[in-house]
């Protein structure tokens, strides 16, 4: 049966290439650890279960959601930005419930891109940010991030050619997959990038609770002229270990809310109440207390993964944010890809060819910390004696 020429344009989901592979695997007796996707391994809290119980049995959650959001959680997502990031928003037009950032990331490709168009992608970056335009008739442009400006791109090296053509810029700190948090200064530029340009900033927040050592991260939005030029997509998914429920927040510039929210409307039919009201529970600051403590668990599992990295000769920054570790490939291999299907095959553990998050990816893997100490060790273990 022959799919749409749309789809010839983008690879296989590396992820969904992974699964497959690992079940084959598994399916033949292997014990194959993975610490390819970024998963959350421990449970939803338990305030939040306990709200999306009493939601889920309340028949006034069992309709069609509205597209727009019910209010009290448009005014949770508000009041958690004020306190969270001091940031001002109005529930009425800046805030909107999302399937998740993945179908947010997306869709705001079709509500923005005309053919031709250009959405400029932070390289390696989440692969939507490439896979989106090119789904809606778009150009993806690579911005390689620069390890020494603290992995953020060079905005001067974009072309005026490309500028002209670009209507949306996807960027994201805490960063996946690099693990830098925010670069002094880079917040303000994309502003005045997007300003001078008519680009729609599009801040991917989907690790922002997850940080150590003290640091706490930002919002773009906090950034003086933000609101007036883009949006942050906020995620529930991996600070809340709640990345089944697809739970997650457009928040930001009304008026391209006011878009999303149009086009939405003729896609698909919102977000389920029950999940926003776990959504809402889960905003509540008794459950800081919740994320502070899985925060001690990464912190305890990147510094295991990266002593026991660096006792193998590889080098790493420990990252301040991200549930993720990124190294560099050992020598004599011809590719990310190439050392990853070594790994798989020589040691049964899973890890991330940087290349697959774009050409400046390539180089690198990625190590997620959403696995049990235990079997992390045994991971690493397995990689050092590869
Ligand atoms: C940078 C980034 N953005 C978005 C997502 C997806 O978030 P969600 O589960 O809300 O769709 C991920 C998941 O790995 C991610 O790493």
């Amino acid at each position: 049966m022959k799919a749409s020429s749309r789809l010839d344009k983008i690879p296989p989901y590396l992820f969904a290439e992974l699964e497959r592979k690992i079940s084959e695997k598994r399916a033949a007796g292997i014990d194959v650890i993975s610490l390819g996707i970024g998963d959350p391994d421990t449970p939803t809290y338990a305030p939040i279960v306990a709200a999306a119980q009493r939601a889920v049995a309340d028949p006034g959650t069992h309709q069609y959601p509205s597209n727009r959001g019910r209010q009290d959680f448009r005014e949770a997502v508000a009041a958690f930005y004020k306190r969270r990031f001091g940031v001002t928003l109005d529930p009425a037009t800046e805030v909107m419930p999302a399937i998740g950032a993945k179908e947010c990331i997306f869709n705001l490709n079709l509500a923005f891109l005309d053919p031709g168009d250009v959405a400029l992608a932070a390289d390696p970056g989440y692969p939507v940010y490439t896979g989106g335009p090119l789904m809606a008739g778009g150009e993806p442009v690579l911005m390689p991030l620069e390890p020494e400006l603290g992995f953020a791109p060079d905005l001067k090296k974009l072309s005026a050619e490309t500028l002209r053509r670009a209507r949306l810029l996807f960027f994201n700190y805490p960063n996946n997959p690099t693990g830098a948090i925010a670069p002094d200064g880079l917040f303000e530029e994309v502003v005045e990038l997007a300003a001078a340009n008519d680009i729609l900033a599009v801040h991917d927040n989907a690790y922002s609770e997850t940080t150590y050592d003290g640091y706490v991260a930002p919002s773009f939005l906090a950034t003086p002229g933000a609101k007036e030029v883009g949006v942050e997509v906020f995620s529930w998914s991996k600070g809340y270990n709640m990345t089944g429920w697809r739970c997650a927040a457009i928040v930001g510039n009304a008026e391209a809310i006011a878009h999303y929210w149009k086009l939405k409307s003729n896609i698909d039919s919102g977000l389920f109440e029950a999940v926003q009201l776990a959504g809402v529970a889960a905003l509540d600051p008794a459950v800081d207390a919740d994320v502070k403590a899985m925060n001690v668990i990464y912190a305890r599992r990147r510094d295991l993964v990266c002593d026991a990295l660096a006792q193998a000769g590889v080098t790493v920054t420990k990252p301040q944010g991200t549930i993720y570790i990124w190294a560099p490939i050992p020598g004599g291999f011809s590719s990310s890809a190439a050392y990853c299907e070594h790994v798989l095959e020589q040691a049964a553990v899973v890890i991330s060819p940087g290349g697959a998050y774009g050409r400046s990816g390539e180089g690198f893997f990625r190590i997620s910390l959403t696995t049990p100490d235990d079997r992390l060790l045994e991971a690493v273990e397995r990689l050092r004696a590869l």
